[in-house]
C-alpha cells in the first residue's frame, strides 16, 4: 500500500481568502484527514483556475442574464425557478420551458396567481412534477405570508419557504444575494470527488458532510455566484461522468485523481513495471492513495480501482436499491364525433401522491402474471362512462416508463366508439373528452404522451397491414380473373 504519496499540483505562492469560520481540515467537528483536504494555496489556485475558465467559457444561459434584474426579490425568484427546473434535468431541455414561465410569470406574484392546474401544464414533459408545485406553494407563501419579500440569506430561505433544501437555498443566496455560501449537487460531488480522491459512497452522511464542507470553504467570496455555477459548469461540460475532457481542465494541477492515473501510466512504463505486476499477482494491489485503513472517505477496499476507468473511478456510489416493477393496463378510449373530431377520454389523478393532478388515459394497476381487467369495465365502474357498442379495438402494446424509483410497464389498448354508442355518461369536473390538440397541451405527464405516440403508431401500423391485405386480394382477384380469362382463352372451343 502507497501511503502519503506527493501530488503531482503546483503550489501557488498567493494564500486563499478564507471563508468565514471555516478552520482547516475540519468539518461538523470532524477532522478530515489531509489527503482529501485542501491546503491554503490550493484553494486560492481552485477558485482563480476556476473563475478565469468560466469568464472565457461559460454558456450564455437565460437565467444569467435574468439574474441581474434590478430587484432583489425578481432576482432571486428568476434564480429559484431556473435552480428547481434544473434539478434532475439537463440545461438544454431546461432553456424552452424557462423561458416560457419567465414569459407566463415574469414575477412571484404572476406566479402565485396562477392555478395548480396552469403550473402542471407548463411543466409537462419536464418530469418530478411536486417541483413545479412546490415552487409555486413558495411562490404563494412569500405574497401572502412574507409580504413579497423572499427570504435573504441562504439559512432563512431554507427554513421559510416549502420545497426549498439546502441546495435552492444556497443557489439563490449565492447567485442573487452574493452571498459567500457553497452548494453541492450532482456536478459538484463529481467534480470534489476526483480532485480529492472521495472514492467512498458519495451518498454517505460523512461523504455528504465533506462535500459540504469543501463547497464552503471553496467558495469565493468575491463572486460566490460565478464560482457556485463555474463548478456546475465544469461538471456538466468537462468533468462529466462517461467522458471527461482532463486535458482542458482548468483543474488538471490540482485533481488527485489525474495524478494518480498519471502516477500510474509513468508507473507502467518504467522499470517499476515488474514489481507491481508482481505485487498485482501476489494480490498486494498497488493502492489508490489511502490515509488509514478505516478512512470512510478513502474507496472501499473490496473495490479497488480499475486501471481501465481512470478518473471515473469517481466518485462512487452504494449500491442502489432495484427499481419498484409497477404494471397498468391503460385504455386510450377514442370517440369519433359527429363534428368529425375524435376524442379521447382522460382522468384527473389524485391532488396529492404521484403525478399529482395530472391528467392520463383511464389506467388501472395491476399485478405482473395476473389475468389484465377489461378496461371498458373498469372505464364503467370506476369513471361513469359505459360504452354499449365498440367500432373498433387493438392492442398496442407494452410502453414502459421510468420514473425515478420506479420501472412502470404500461399494457395498452385502443379502442375505439361512435359517440352515441357512448350511454350514461356521468360527467365530472375530474373527466374530460379532449382532442388530440388538447391532449399535447394538457397537464400530461411524459408517460402518457409516450403512450399516445405508441398509440398512433399502432393505428399507421394497421393502415399500412389493412392497405396490404387490400392491396394483395386485389391482386388476388385480379390474378384469378387474369388466370379465368387465360384459362378460358385456351380452352378448347367445343
Ligand atoms: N446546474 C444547476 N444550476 C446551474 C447553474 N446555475 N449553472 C450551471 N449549471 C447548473
Amino acid at each position: 500500500m502507497i501511503r502519503n504519496r506527493s501530488h503531482c499540483g503546483k503550489k501557488t505562492a498567493k494564500r486563499g481568502k478564507e471563508n468565514s469560520t471555516k478552520v482547516e481540515g475540519e468539518t461538523n467537528g470532524m477532522k478530515i484527514p489531509p489527503v482529501h483536504d485542501f491546503k491554503v494555496e490550493e484553494i486560492s489556485a481552485v477558485r482563480e483556475n476556476l473563475l478565469a475558465w468560466y469568464d472565457a467559457n461559460k454558456r450564455d444561459l437565460p437565467w444569467r442574464k435574468m439574474a441581474t434584474r434590478s430587484d432583489l426579490n425578481q432576482r432571486a425568484y428568476a434564480v429559484w425557478v431556473s435552480e428547481v427546473m434544473l434539478q434532475q434535468t439537463q440545461v438544454t431541455t431546461v432553456i424552452d420551458y424557462y423561458n416560457k414561465w419567465m414569459k407566463k410569470w415574469p414575477t412571484l406574484q404572476d406566479l402565485a396567481k396562477a392555478s395548480l392546474e396552469e403550473v402542471n401544464e407548463m411543466w409537462s414533459g419536464l418530469g418530478y412534477y411536486s417541483r413545479g408545485r412546490r415552487l409555486h406553494e413558495g411562490a404563494q407563501k412569500v405574497v401572502d405570508d412574507l409580504d413579497g419579500e423572499m427570504p435573504k440569506t441562504a439559512a432563512t430561505l431554507l427554513k421559510e419557504l416549502p420545497g426549498v433544501g439546502r441546495y435552492t437555498a444556497g443557489a439563490i443566496a449565492s447567485i442573487a444575494y452574493n452571498e459567500a455560501t457553497g452548494l453541492v449537487d450532482g456536478n459538484v460531488i463529481r467534480v470534489l470527488a476526483r480532485l480529492r480522491l472521495i472514492g467512498a459512497d458519495s451518498t454517505s452522511q460523512h461523504c455528504m458532510d465533506t462535500f459540504w464542507s469543501h463547497a464552503n470553504m471553496l467558495v469565493d467570496p468575491d463572486r460566490p455566484g460565478d464560482y457556485n455555477q463555474s463548478v456546475m459548469e465544469l461538471g456538466a461540460t468537462v468533468c462529466t461522468p462517461k467522458s471527461p475532457d482532463c486535458s482542458s481542465c482548468p483543474l488538471r494541477e490540482q485533481c488527485k485523481a489525474l495524478c494518480q492515473v498519471e502516477r500510474e501510466r509513468q508507473l507502467s512504463a518504467s522499470k517499476l513495471v515488474e514489481t507491481v505486476v508482481k505485487k498485482e499477482e501476489t494480490g498486494t494491489l498497488l493502492d489508490i492513495e489511502c490515509c488509514a485503513d478505516n478512512c470512510k472517505l478513502c474507496v472501499d477496499k473490496e473495490e479497488p480501482w480499475d486501471s481501465s476507468l481512470g478518473v471515473m473511478n469517481y466518485p462512487r456510489k452504494g449500491k442502489k436499491k432495484p427499481p419498484r416493477q409497477d404494471h397498468t393496463s391503460v385504455c386510450v378510449l377514442c370517440k369519433k364525433c359527429s363534428d368529425g373530431k375524435h376524442r379521447f377520454l382522460i382522468i384527473q389523478r389524485p391532488k396529492k401522491g404521484l403525478l399529482a393532478g395530472l391528467w392520463e388515459f383511464p389506467s388501472e394497476q395491476t399485478e405482473k402474471d395476473k389475468k389484465a381487467p377489461d378496461m371498458l369495465d373498469i372505464i364503467d365502474s370506476k369513471y361513469n362512462t359505459s360504452v354499449e357498442v365498440v367500432h373498433e379495438r387493438h392492442s398496442v402494446g407494452e410502453v414502459v416508463h421510468i420514473f425515478s424509483h420506479i420501472h412502470q410497464t404500461y399494457s395498452v389498448e385502443a379502442v375505439t366508439v361512435m359517440e352515441e354508442k357512448v350511454e350514461a355518461e356521468i360527467v365530472s369536473d375530474e373527466k374530460r373528452w379532449v382532442t388530440k390538440e388538447e391532449f399535447l397541451e394538457a397537464a400530461v405527464s411524459t408517460a402518457m404522451k409516450k403512450i399516445f405516440k405508441a398509440y398512433e403508431k399502432s393505428l399507421d401500423d394497421s393502415t399500412k397491414v389493412n392497405k396490404r391485405k387490400r392491396q394483395s386480394s386485389s391482386d388476388d382477384s385480379s390474378n384469378k380473373k387474369k388466370q379465368m380469362s387465360l384459362n378460358s382463352f385456351f380452352k378448347p372451343k367445343n
